[in-house]
């Protein structure tokens, strides 16, 4: 197939670039468009054979729901139905913005779209590309992230390449995206929420709005076996395995003293066995890292969570046998970093 790439102004998109990409969903196409978080695979979420192909070219199982995006609130009238107070509120707080809210369905969502779910799962995102592209089309694009199942989600126009060129119609190259990781998503079909996925909107800002917010207990222990049989998902995309590097990943927790001393241990092991390592750094530079690469990835979280799909992605394209990580606070954003990173975790050394 054929892929366009086209390269849009992302403060001020260019109506005629937006208007083909918008043509394209409309007659079934798909178009990789970027999004504050993370580029999403575009379809029209109410064309099932446009919905499949999304599942096709990602390599994606049929029971792992789609995100539907909008770009009004009234747009959720024709979508959901029993839309609770908190949910509005929440809308109405953080929209548009990187938070996935999970609903009742109503009839014309299809269940393709859905994976058969009775639930949708929809968002608004912030960033004017995607607005304009949605409001262009004038239906809800369903988007997962661009990247074939098992990859890092694309933060930039050159990562979708590498995935999906040849696969999609269009890819909107939008520059480099704002927040880094994907959309939190909350489910709000229950009394209490649940935090279903940590993302680009922390939890404590939540629950500054609607209170108590419990959290699904795969993102606790995201290792766990018994989460793995499938049973007692909520969001049937924990039960899949999540992205891990080709490189395996050491993820050392504890006081600070012991880290450094135990990754500055880890790094000349790695040195000694001849293996090839990247040491991913936060806070400031410790210059007793030995590691062929020492990364460091900020100080704050914004800047953490903007660069780490690029380090995943820069691992795996560079034949990087170890990657070794420090802990950091499960507050803020580094609830989401620090997920993303359990789940790529080949081992969790406590020190
Ligand atoms: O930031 C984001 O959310 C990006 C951009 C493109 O918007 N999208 C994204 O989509 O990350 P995806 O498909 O990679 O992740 C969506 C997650 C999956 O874990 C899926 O299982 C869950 O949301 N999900 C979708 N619909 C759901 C539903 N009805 N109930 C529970 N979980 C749902
Ligand atoms: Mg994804």
């Amino acid at each position: 197939m054929l892929t366009r790439v086209s390269r849009v102004n992302p403060s001020n998109p260019e109506p005629f670039k937006i208007d083909l990409a918008a043509r394209i969903i409309l007659d079934g196409g798909l178009v990789v468009f970027p999004t504050e978080t993370v580029y999403g695979l575009g379809a029209n979420a109410l064309n099932p054979s446009a919905v499949k192909k999304i599942f096709l070219v990602k390599g994606r199982p049929a029971d792992n729901p789609l995100i539907l995006h909008i770009q009004h609130m009234n747009d959720l009238k024709a979508l959901a139905r029993n839309v609770s107070r908190k949910a509005t509120k929440l809308a109405r707080e953080f929209w548009p913005g990187p938070l996935t809210l999970v609903l009742e369905k109503s009839q014309r969502v299809p269940q393709i779209t859905t994976g058969g779910l009775d639930t949708i799962a929809v968002r608004i995102p912030s960033d004017i590309i995607s607005l304009s592209l949605i409001r262009a089309a004038g239906i809800p694009v369903a988007a997962p992230s661009a990247n074939v199942s098992g990859r890092p989600s694309p933060t930039r126009a050159s990562h979708v390449l590498e995935d999906l060129y040849g696969k999609v119609d269009l890819i909107i190259d939008g520059g480099k995206t704002r927040i880094g990781l994907e959309s939190t998503v909350i489910d709000m079909t229950s009394p209490v929420p649940v935090l279903l996925r940590p993302g680009g909107l922390p939890l404590e800002r939540i629950r500054e709005v609607i209170g108590k917010i419990s959290i699904h207990s795969s993102i606790l222990n995201p290792k766990k076996d018994h989460l793995k049989s499938g049973k007692g998902y909520k969001s049937p995309g924990m039960k899949y395995r999540h992205y891990s590097p080709k490189a395996d990943l050491i993820l050392v927790k504890g006081t600070k003293i012991k880290v450094r001393n135990k990754i500055v241990e880890l790094a000349r092991r790695m040195r000694n066995e001849q293996s090839k390592s990247v040491c991913i750094m936060t806070k400031n530079i410790n210059n007793n890292y030995i590691a062929d690469i020492v990364w460091f990835v900020g100080n704050d979280f914004e800047t953490i969570s903007r660069g780490l799909f690029e380090i995943f992605r820069y691992v795996d394209n560079h034949n990087i046998d170890v990657i070794i990580a420090e802990e950091m606070d499960c507050v803020d954003l580094g609830l989401a970093v620090m997920d993303r990173l359990k789940r790529a975790a080949k081992e969790i050394i406590s020190v």
